[in-house]
This record gives structure tokens, C-alpha cells and sequence, in this order.
């Protein structure tokens, strides 16, 4: 219970203080940050797409390990997604993203619910290649689905 109200008035101070992610980083590096979390999705989504091919061994609680490491680093692309990384070059979101807000940010939930379902799924002992498949499929689609409207090539 106490526990409970020290977090409570942190998150108060916290936003009473107001810091934006554009108070403390720099737009190119604030790009090269949300570059380097896309990479660690990648990483851990190649071998969750390695199992559901059959070229890596299923193993449902590596499966559960990866779709939760994308889960610990996924809510640092909020510290990202600031306006004066639009001007940065090396960025290849595209500006559309900034014209559709609120829909770029309805892919993402897309992603998220199915990054859920899939950290959920595979830590159900009943959990194989079959529901696999079908788990991390929702999840590749919530990659390209955002990718193919908002990331330039
Ligand atoms: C809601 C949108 C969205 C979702 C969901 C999303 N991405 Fe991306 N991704 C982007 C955008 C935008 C960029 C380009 C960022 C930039 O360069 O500023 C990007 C870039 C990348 C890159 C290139 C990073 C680099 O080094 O330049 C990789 C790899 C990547 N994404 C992988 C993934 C994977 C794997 C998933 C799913 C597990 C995923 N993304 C989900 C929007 C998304």
C-alpha cells in the first residue's frame, strides 16, 4: 500500500514537471534511438519467424522470452516521436505519418494488441507451432501493415 503511494506521487511529479522527450534529446539522435529499438524488434522478431518457418527448433518459452523483449524496449519509441526529428535526414518515416497521427498511432496499437496476444499465447503450456503461426502472424502484419503506409523504402 505504501509502495503503491510512493509510485503514485512520482508519476505526479513526474508530469507536474512537464519533460518532454525533446527537452533531452537531440532529433538526430532522438532518430538513431528509434532506429536502434526498430533493431532490437527486429532481431528478436527474426527468431520468432525462424521457429514459424521450421528453421530454428520450436521452442514456445524462447518464443514468450522474444515477444516480451520487443514488449520491455517497444514504449521507448515514445521518446522518439517528436516533431523536429521530421527535418532529420536519415529518417525514413515518412511524413504521412505526421499528416495521419492518429492513424500511425492506431497501427501501433494494432501491434501492440497482437504483441499481447502472442505474450500471452505462448506462455499457455498448450502453446505450438500451429498457434504460433497464427499468433506471430497477427504480429508480422502489425510490422508491415504500419511499414508499408508509413516507412519509406
Ligand atoms: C506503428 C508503426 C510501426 C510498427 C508497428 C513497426 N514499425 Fe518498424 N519502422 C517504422 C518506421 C516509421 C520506421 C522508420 C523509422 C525512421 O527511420 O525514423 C521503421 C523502421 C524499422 C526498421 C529499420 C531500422 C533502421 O535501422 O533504420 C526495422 C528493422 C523495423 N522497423 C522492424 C520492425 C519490426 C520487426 C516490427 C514488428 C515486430 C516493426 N518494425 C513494427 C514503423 C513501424
Amino acid at each position: 500500500m505504501l509502495k503503491k503511494t510512493i509510485v503514485l506521487a512520482s508519476l505526479t511529479l513526474l508530469s507536474s514537471a512537464a519533460v518532454h522527450a525533446e527537452d533531452l534529446f537531440d532529433a538526430e539522435d532522438a532518430v538513431k534511438y528509434r532506429q536502434s529499438v526498430y533493431q532490437i524488434f527486429s532481431a528478436q522478431a527474426g527468431v520468432i519467424g525462424g521457429m514459424i518457418k521450421g528453421e530454428i527448433p520450436f521452442d514456445a518459452a524462447e518464443i514468450n522470452k522474444r515477444a516480451t523483449n520487443i514488449g520491455k524496449v517497444a514504449p521507448m519509441l515514445g521518446d522518439t516521436y517528436f516533431p523536429a526529428t521530421r527535418d532529420v535526414k536519415e529518417s525514413k518515416l515518412k511524413e504521412a505519418a505526421w499528416n495521419n497521427m492518429a492513424d500511425f498511432q492506431d497501427k501501433g496499437k494494432v501491434f501492440g494488441k497482437a504483441l499481447g496476444e502472442l505474450i500471452t499465447a505462448s506462455s499457455d503450456p498448450d502453446f505450438n507451432i500451429k498457434s504460433a503461426r497464427k499468433t506471430a502472424g497477427a504480429l508480422f502484419k502489425g510490422c508491415k501493415g504500419c511499414h508499408e503506409d508509413y516507412r519509406a523504402k
